[in-house]
């Protein structure tokens, strides 16, 4: 049988992290659709768009071609053919997507991409709306929490990892923002769904979290 494994919650919580080895550990496909959302506000910030304009964002969109590769096991993001993987972890294209990811046209553009991926085989697919909207019925459902003050830590520490020094206020007030343009859009706001299982790491170092996760996956697999 196929499982869905739904993973929501806020920016920084560890989803992606965690949902990278867990889908190695389980051999179930990986879904980032975070990255999908940051495709579009790159292309939108690579062609000028005004991505505060729904309608000239909305014009757009049949003109990006998104793919998730797996290359050696690392996820590559295309956009029109072009790997795109390290440009869309860039902080203002994570501020633009927090924008252009609130318009209906765009979630919509969307949202038949990400279902169809799970419709043949097993995934594990984390953002903001999946158990809610995008895979309702999903076997398993997560929403993974922690304060904001150390989701903040741990992205200034991967920021700075990459070479990006953004001072670590500046890394908090975007997260601060960010939670509240999810969770305030009209469409799909980022909700726990009334099934799924609320893990909160902020006391669980990744290893910890990781096993919780696993743990819960496991033990709804046994069903
Ligand atoms: O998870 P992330 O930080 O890579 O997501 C980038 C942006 O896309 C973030 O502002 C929230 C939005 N997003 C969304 O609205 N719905 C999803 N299913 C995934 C991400």
């Amino acid at each position: 049988m196929n499982y869905r494994i739904a993973l929501d919650g806020p920016s920084g919580a560890g989803k992606s992290t965690i949902a990278k080895r867990l889908s190695a550990e389980l051999g179930f496909v990986y879904v980032d659709t975070g990255a999908m959302y940051r495709t579009i506000a790159l292309y939108c910030l690579q062609n000028k768009v005004d991505i505060s304009d729904e309608t000239a964002v909305a014009a757009v969109l049949p003109d990006i071609d998104i793919e998730l590769k797996y290359i050696d096991g690392e996820q590559r993001v295309l956009l029109n053919g072009t790997d795109v993987s390290k440009e869309i972890r860039i902080n203002e294209v994570s501020m633009a997507a927090s924008k252009t990811s609130a318009y209906k046209p765009v979630r919509a553009f969307l949202l038949d991409a990400q279902r169809n991926v799970a419709k043949t085989q097993s995934v594990i697919m984390d953002g903001r709306d999946i158990g809610t909207v995008v895979l309702p019925d999903a076997e398993i459902k997560i929403f993974l929490v922690a304060a904001a003050e150390e989701r903040a830590k741990r992205r200034y520490k991967e920021l700075l990892e990459r070479g990006q020094n953004v001072p670590f206020e500046e890394v908090l007030q975007d997260i601060v923002q960010r939670d509240y343009n999810d969770e305030h859009r009209a469409e799909s706001p980022l909700k726990q769904a009334e099934d799924a299982i609320r893990l909160d790491t902020s006391l669980l170092d990744f290893e910890q979290s990781y096993q919780a996760v696993l743990e819960i996956a496991k033990s709804k697999m046994a069903e």
